[in-house]
């Protein structure tokens, strides 16, 4: 068995509907593959239409119904837009993936106040943004879930990208909030924290790149970096019956490294 959509049933998310985050590249894209090929129609909002184009058209060639918009999550106003846009297009909103994000390592006395700000704004007030504008729709669905992407370095504090850990800290305390309030309106609410995913910008500009992918790799327990697949079943499991029971929770997939990790300074 290859791949984690192996263990769903063919067909599991067929009247369901998906707006994600960022699903152009890396984990994004893997779970709109994952989610695509279980039958979920597929709409992706971020900035870069190349990138965009590229993953619906292959998405498509492989019988997912995809679309895209363009759209920067740091504005609420084309967020809005972006909802409506998948609502209208495919018909209502079962699925919300916050899954855009920004980081780069910094010291945080070089950081600037904009360097900070840029990264809360794409990461937390995204997220909420997303949230907010989807709610109405996930309110209607029956089946609604919000996943966001974090990470457990939240909670560890993230040394040189502290920028990061308090935005996806945020996002973890926005998820716990909005599981209880919405509750009543059948919307749960989780997020997956991935490890070190390999293949991914996230990877290649943190770890690769900086010379530290074999000091990376020794602070996971399993001694190696993740797939996007990994992340990608996670989320499957999520939206599938069997996540039925699960709302406030953080699923972390991170090959066990939340306790091996110690600083990444
Ligand atoms: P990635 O390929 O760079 O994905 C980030 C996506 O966010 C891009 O597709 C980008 O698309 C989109 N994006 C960035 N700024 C945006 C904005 N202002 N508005 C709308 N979209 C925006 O990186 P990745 O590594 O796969 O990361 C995906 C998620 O996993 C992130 O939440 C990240 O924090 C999380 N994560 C990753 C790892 C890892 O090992 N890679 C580990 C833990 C958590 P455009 O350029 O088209 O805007
Ligand atoms: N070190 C320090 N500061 C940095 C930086 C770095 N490597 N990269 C950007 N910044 C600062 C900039 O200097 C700027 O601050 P300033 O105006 O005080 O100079 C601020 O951050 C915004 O940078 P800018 O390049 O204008 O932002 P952008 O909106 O074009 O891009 C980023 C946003 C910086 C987050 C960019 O890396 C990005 O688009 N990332 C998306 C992909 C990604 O990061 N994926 C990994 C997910 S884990």
């Amino acid at each position: 068995m290859d791949s984690a959509l192996e263990i769903f049933q063919p067909g599991l998310l067929d009247d369901r509907t998906v707006f994600i985050t960022g699903g152009g590249s890396g984990i994004g894209r893997g779970i709109c593959d994952m989610l695509g090929g279980l039958g979920a129609k597929i709409f992706i909002a971020s900035r870069n239409p190349e990138k965009l184009g590229v993953a619906v058209e292959e998405l498509s060639a492989d019988g997912v119904t995809a679309d895209f918009i363009i759209a920067d999550v740091r504005d609420y106003e084309q967020v809005e837009a972006a909802i409506a846009r998948c609502a209208e297009r495919f018909g209502g909103i079962d699925i919300l993936i916050n899954n855009a994000a920004g980081n780069f390592n910094c010291p945080t006395a070089e950081l600037s106040p904009n360097g900070w700000k840029t990264v809360i704004d794409i990461d937390l007030n995204g997220t909420f943004y997303c949230c907010k504008a989807a709610y109405p729709h996930l309110k209607a669905s029956g089946h609604a879930r919000i996943i966001s992407i974090t990470t457990t370095l939240a909670r560890s504090g993230w040394p040189q990208a502290a920028h990061a850990g308090a935005a996806k800290a945020g996002i973890q305390s926005l998820t716990n909030a909005l599981a209880v309030e919405w509750a009543p309106d059948g919307i749960l609410v989780n997020s997956i924290s991935p490890g070190p995913i390999a293949g991914t910008v996230g990877v290649d500009k943190l770890y690769i790149e900086t010379g530290q992918e074999e000091v990376m790799i020794s602070r996971v327990a399993l001694r190696r970096f993740g797939k996007i697949d990994d992340i990608a079943g996670a989320v499957a499991f999520l939206c599938s019956p069997a996540g039925n029971y699960v709302t406030g929770t953080e699923l972390v997939v991170d090959g066990g490294r939340q306790w091996t990790f110690a600083s990444a300074s």
